[in-house]
């Protein structure tokens, strides 16, 4: 396996719609290594969640993880997840409000308007299908790494540019009432 490149933003590659897999070239040992490179390198830097074209491969993948994260340490636990040509379907029209950070954007976070609730249809990696409805926090984070896929990076999305900060000064100024509220989501809807 291989700890890949991440591309920030400003470079094309993450501005491109990635293209989708046929069942058949999902099941090459080119594509399965690169699903493994995506995992070890979304592991490597921390991250929630990382997408193919975060790693200069345009092409419908994308991988979620959430374990203890030095990242997100109020972010409630994924397991492993590998998103191959992943379908986002918003369920209901109740939003949240997500203060979100990406590795194609350094040292940046923003509050993101999210929904809810969302239906996820997709293949995992052995291209079987997945049909789940995700809720709260967790639903945020798929909608964060399948916009990435669309060419979508959430600064793209962030409607008020003052919530604009760094990790330190998150960390100082907005993590304590946004887990507090992270919490409370959890709490009402299990993720
Ligand atoms: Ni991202």
């Amino acid at each position: 396996m291989t700890i890949r490149k991440i591309a920030q933003i400003g470079n094309p590659i993450l501005r491109q719609s990635a293209g989708k897999l046929l069942r058949e070239e999902l099941a090459t040992p080119e594509v399965q290594n690169f699903i493994d490179d995506l995992i070890e390198t979304m592991r490597d830097a921390n991250g929630a969640g990382l997408a193919a074209p975060q790693v200069y491969e345009p092409v419908a993948i994308c991988c979620i993880e959430v374990d203890e994260n030095p990242r997100y340490p109020y972010k409630p636990k994924v397991p492993l997840t590998v998103l191959v040509n992943p379908e986002i379907e918003v369920l209901g029209d109740e939003t949240f409000e997500n203060y979100e950070g990406c590795l194609s954007v350094p040292n940046l976070r923003g509050l993101v308007s999210r929904a809810i609730r969302i239906r996820v249809r997709a293949w995992d990696r052995e291209g079987n299908d997945i049909d789940e409805e995700i809720a709260g926090i967790t639903a945020g984070t798929y909608q964060h790494e399948v916009d990435h896929l669309l060419g979508s990076l959430f600064i793209d999305k962030v409607s008020d540019p003052c919530t604009l900060c760094t990790w330190t000064e998150f960390q100082r100024n907005h993590e304590a009432e946004f887990a507090r509220r992270v919490r409370e989501i959890v709490a009402r809807v299990g993720s």
